[in-house]
């Protein structure tokens, strides 16, 4: 049997009962498609930083150097714990140590749940670049605090950053239906943007087979709100993904929806998934969380494992749930009755 070995890192509030959630249909797609996952708990959170002074042991991305992937709830409680300590405490050095340069979030519409737009159907794949370009981290700020203070960020794109997360895209749009529209704003940004197109042409040059078009991220905002059903693959930079993403999760009813993926393609370390949502500390504890993000991430997770059936059978299982109206309504729905009713279908599913 297949054994498949998973960090599980509930992490603070509604983490921790949304991962409970994706874990339980986890376990029941494992014995269903006869194959293992052995998940061990890590405390990291902010309690624990509250207890040790650090998010993470010193050792702990060695500790997840040896798992075939990560599954986090969410971490942040930011009355006790700057969210800038939580951040580069644990979720940034995970992304950076196993190279997860490609971050993945699906914007689909549910059957049963009612979205901002008119368009009841579409299905986006959005992919940023979660490594380089506007979040380098290059800059610096001079005359602090005087008349003639200064601050620059600079903006980097590399050949082999820009080139990998493209050929990454390509790949996607080909497993699905043939289609990537890149991201850009060349008319405003001449170097990055220009050097990002010059890119895309090359890169579309490998695939005959996908259409491309590039589009700019504001005409881009504006496609996603008026005609999402347009669109299958976007791939975007650190910082037009990051705004895109949040459009994409608000289209497809919020972030009780939204999955993502952090993604190391080539396989070196562990991916990482994780819903989009953070730990809410407004409704942590009360049990109300929607658990569909969570269950999502955990089916990319399983996709990415190579257990494809498996994950396919738990979106059409959310999809059941969600078209008997389970889940569809803020507040109403416990996180076990969703969790539940996805369990039942899941079950029923031949
Ligand atoms: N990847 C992560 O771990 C991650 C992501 C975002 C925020 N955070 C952290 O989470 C903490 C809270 O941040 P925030 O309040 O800005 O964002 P949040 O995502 O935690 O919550 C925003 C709003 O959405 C609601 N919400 C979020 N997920 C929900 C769900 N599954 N079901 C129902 N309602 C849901 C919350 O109740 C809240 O009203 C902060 O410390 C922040 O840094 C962590």
């Amino acid at each position: 049997m297949t054994t498949y070995r998973l960090a599980l890192i509930p992490g603070d509030g509604i983490g921790v009962d949304v991962s409970d959630a994706a874990m339980a249909v986890v376990q029941a797609a494992a014995r269903k498609h006869s194959f293992d996952v052995q998940a061990t708990r890590l405390d990291w959170s902010c309690a624990h930083y509250l207890r040790t002074g650090e998010m993470m042991p010193a050792d702990g991305i060695e500790t997840l150097r040896g798992f075939d992937a990560i599954y986090l709830g969410a971490v942040g409680w930011p009355e006790t714990v700057p969210d800038s300590v939580s951040l580069h405490g644990l979720l940034l050095p995970i992304r950076k140590a196993f190279n997860q340069y490609a971050n993945i979030r699906p914007h689909r519409l549910l059957p049963g749940v009612e979205g901002p737009l008119r368009s009841t159907g579409f299905d986006i794949l959005c992919i940023r670049e979660n490594t380089e370009g506007e979040y380098s981290g290059a800059g610096g700020r001079v005359h602090q605090g005087r008349d003639n203070e200064v601050a620059v960020e600079t903006a980097i794109f590399t050949r082999a950053g820009v080139e990998r997360i493209l050929r990454f895209a390509f790949d996607q749009a080909r497993a699905r239906r043939g289609h990537v529209t890149s991201v850009t704003k060349s008319n405003a940004q001449k170097y990055s943007m220009v050097f990002w197109d010059e890119l895309t042409r090359e890169v579309a040059a490998d695939y005959p087979d996908v259409s491309v078009s590039m589009m700019h991220v504001d005409a881009m905002a504006a496609k996603m709100v008026m005609a999402p059903e347009s669109l299958d693959v976007v791939v975007a930079s650190n910082l037009f993904g990051d705004i895109l993403t949040d459009l994409g999760a608000a289209i497809q009813g919020g972030l009780g929806f939204a999955a993502s993926a952090n993604i190391c393609p080539d396989g070196s370390g562990p991916s990482m998934f994780e819903p989009v949502h953070g730990s809410a500390p407004d409704i942590a504890g009360k049990r109300i969380a929607n658990p569909i993000a969570a269950i999502w991430s955990a089916a990319l997770m399983l996709e990415h494992l190579g257990q494809a059936r498996a994950a396919n059978e738990i979106l059409a299982a959310i999809s059941v749930a969600t078209a008997q109206h389970i889940g569809t309504v803020p507040g109403r729905d416990s996180t076990d009755t969703i969790t539940a009713a996805i369990l039942a279908a899941l079950e029923d599913h031949a």
